[in-house]
């Protein structure tokens, strides 16, 4: 009897039939494409995401040489890879809830389903240490809306000397915060506030402020793909302009900031949004190489309060 393609197997059959790390790759990569799943969560193909999950049921590495690709498996590690590929399907969680972890700037963190998955394109100005757009090394930086803490914890990585604070207003998030300072042996530096945007940040000046709020507006958040409904709507949405948190966050800023302190801020589709709301405002749009959009810089003097009287957009 011919064999089966991969893409007709099922479940029982890739583990009955199939051998090696790679054909299981291959089985899960035509699945995930024959179920329509959407990669957004830190893979943008069917086969990376494959890969991923696969390796992570083996507890290997994501960088493992190319060589064990064709190792042969045993029916335990078989199954295991098999059912954590199905998972992914029946659940639609995107992968890194199901490893409980994601990467980002080359660091690992731990994420549960009350974060976000990291994979803001902030992580590219990260890796480049915001350069051109800092005068000096921040001492002081704050990663306001912190989710898993991906984007202060990398900054004060790239900043060794920084005092860096991490805000949210959601206490399950800044457990995982917590837990990733704790991983990154961080705690002397790097501080987990719960606030309501500015609401109970202490009075600081900050050089940086760097923020990923939620910016998604009602239309967005509608038509999402079922990955994103397994991550927290707090996280997400932002009111029907997807301006909702932005707007408080450049009310209050200048107050937070030092005297050539910067803000850079991601609202993603919603730029168009913010532009119109505040045609006043000199945003800086920065670009990105590996990709993203949507990430604005102000500097403290283009905030001063009386500058930004909203406008009628
Ligand atoms: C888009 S997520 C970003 C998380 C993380 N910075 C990242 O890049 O993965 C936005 C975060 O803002 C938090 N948030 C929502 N409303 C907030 C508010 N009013 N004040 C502070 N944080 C808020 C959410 O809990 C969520 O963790």
């Amino acid at each position: 009897m011919a064999r089966k393609t991969p893409k007709t197997q099922s479940a029982d059959a890739a583990v009955d039939e199939l051998r090696t790390l790679q054909d299981l790759i291959d089985w899960g990569a035509s699945r995930f494409t024959a179920t329509g799943l959407w990669f957004g969560h830190g893979t943008d193909n069917a086969r990376d995401e494959a890969a991923w999950l696969a390796l992570h049921a083996l507890s290997l590495p994501l960088d493992l040489d190319a060589d064990w690709s064709d190792h042969g498996l045993d029916r335990a590690e078989r199954r295991r890879v098999v059912e954590l590929l199905e998972r992914r399907i029946q659940t639609r969680q995107p992968a890194a809830y199901l490893t409980g972890e994601a990467w980002f700037c080359g660091l690992p963190f731990l994420v549960d389903e009350s974060v976000l998955v990291p994979r803001s394109p902030i992580a590219e100005l990260i890796q480049e240490r915001f350069e051109p757009w800092l005068a000096t090394p921040p001492a002081r930086i704050l990663d306001l809306g912190a989710g898993s803490g991906c984007i202060g914890i990398a900054c004060a990585m790239a900043f060794p000397q920084a005092r860096v604070d991490l805000s949210d207003v959601s206490e399950a998030a800044l457990t995982v915060a917590r837990k990733n300072i704790e991983r990154h042996q961080l705690t002397e530096r790097v501080h987990a506030i719960q606030s309501d945007v500015f609401d109970a940040i202490p009075p600081t000046r900050y050089d940086l402020i760097v923020t990923n709020p939620p910016y998604v507006d009602a239309a967005d958040l509608a038509a999402m793909p079922d990955e994103y409904r397994a991550e927290p709507e707090l996280g997400l949405a932002a009111g029907a302009d997807g301006l909702a948190i932005a707007h408080r966050i450049l009310a209050d800023a200048a107050r937070y900031l030092a005297d050539d302190g910067v803000l850079i801020m991601e609202v993603g589709n919603s730029e168009t949004a913010l532009q119109q709301a505040y045609p006043q405002l000199p945003f800086i749009w920065l670009e990105f190489e590996w990709g993203g959009h949507g990430v604005c810089l102000l500097q403290k003097r283009d905030l001063v309060a009386d500058s930004i009287p909203r406008g009628e957009g």
